[in-house]
């Protein structure tokens, strides 16, 4: 199907800085390979983009297994990067996205600054890419306490030096874990970034009372599911509240249409699906379907109507 026919009535197509997107649903990074993992599964197209796989200079091979536990309500991941290096992305995944006309978004990672400028050089002017999401919020990289998006100065900085490699739009992708987020959304929108992620794994850890040993080699790691849902949607949020005009990519723990339309209210311009995806892989095509009902039931002509319309007392 070509990007023109998907246009439709609701108008669920959102904005991000100079991007247009027809569908407000991505594919949270690290969740949906690249793409082709999932093709076989579900509609791409129905999708606004697909957000890959986070991707550094070189290849990675991770963190030793086990790398995710199951929780209530959610689970726990230590996969560290795990990646083929940011040249095998873009030459086979973001080549094989663009030949099938879907959208791509990269997710670049690194440990330094030069690591995520590298990267960004590597995809500068790759057809098909409609944006780069810097991942400044993995919680398990090898320096464990080590994230760009803790601090408010180390965002900025490594936002600006991307901003000044490529051309494309820039997402922010950023951390529950952090004491203020709206500084630090802050400074990533004025070093340059054209939207935020909103949110990344929050920091857990589950422990094996058999064995007296943590369920991850790593001992902590990234949370997700229903059970982050009520973080996220606070994170999008206070964010939103503090940065009206920034788009928001909201995600956390959706599953269903309902799941999403929160998001929408707290303020998110679209939303991305992450863990829900291991269990049904046709979810994004489901929720997607479920927004366009929602919207028509209601009589919601535009989708960005509903945007941060939560009827909050503060
Ligand atoms: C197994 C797994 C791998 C992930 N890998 C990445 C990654 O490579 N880059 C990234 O930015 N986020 C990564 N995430 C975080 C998700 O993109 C998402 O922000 C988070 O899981 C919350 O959404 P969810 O509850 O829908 O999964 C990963 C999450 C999981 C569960």
């Amino acid at each position: 199907m070509s990007l023109e026919t998907r246009a439709s009535t609701p108008d669920l197509s959102v904005r991000i800085g100079s991007l247009r997107l027809l569908s407000p649903v991505l594919t949270a990074s690290g969740c949906f390979g690249s793409g082709k993992e999932m093709s076989g599964f579900t509609d791409l197209h129905a999708l606004g983009a697909v957000v890959c796989k986070t991707v550094t200079p070189e290849p990675r091979a991770g963190i030793s297994p086990p790398r995710a536990a199951e929780t209530p309500s959610g689970m726990l991941n230590a996969i560290g990067l795990q990646n083929p290096g940011v040249r095998s992305l873009r030459d086979n995944d973001l080549a094989w996205l663009h030949e099938r006309d879907v959208p791509a978004i990269a997710s670049i990672g690194g440990h330094s600054v030069d690591d995520y400028v590298r990267c960004a050089e590597v995809l500068r002017g790759t057809p098909g890419l409609v944006a780069i999401e810097l991942n400044l919020s993995c919680p398990n990289l090898g320096d464990r306490g080590f994230m760009f998006g803790l601090a408010a100065e180390r965002t900025s900085e490594v936002v600006r030096a991307v901003r000044g490699a490529v051309e494309v739009p820039l997402l922010c992708k950023l951390s529950p874990d952090v004491t203020s987020l709206v500084e630090i959304a802050s400074a990533a929108v004025e070093a340059g970034a054209d939207g935020l992620s909103l949110i990344n794994t929050t920091l857990g850890m589950a422990i094996d009372v058999d064995s007296f040993t943590p369920k991850l080699s790593t001992g902590t790691g990234g949370l997700s599911g229903p059970a982050i849902r009520p973080i996220a949607v606070r994170c999008v949020w206070q964010v939103h509240r503090a940065l009206p005009e920034v788009p928001i990519v909201g995600m956390g723990g959706i599953a269903t249409a309902r799941d999403a339309i929160e998001f929408f209210l707290a303020g998110a311009t679209a939303v991305a699906i992450g863990t829900a995806n291991f269990s049904d892989p046709r979810v994004t095509q489901r929720v997607a379907d479920g927004i366009a009902e929602f919207c028509k039931e209601r009589g919601i002509e535009r989708l960005g109507d509903i945007r941060g319309k939560v009827n909050a007392q503060q």
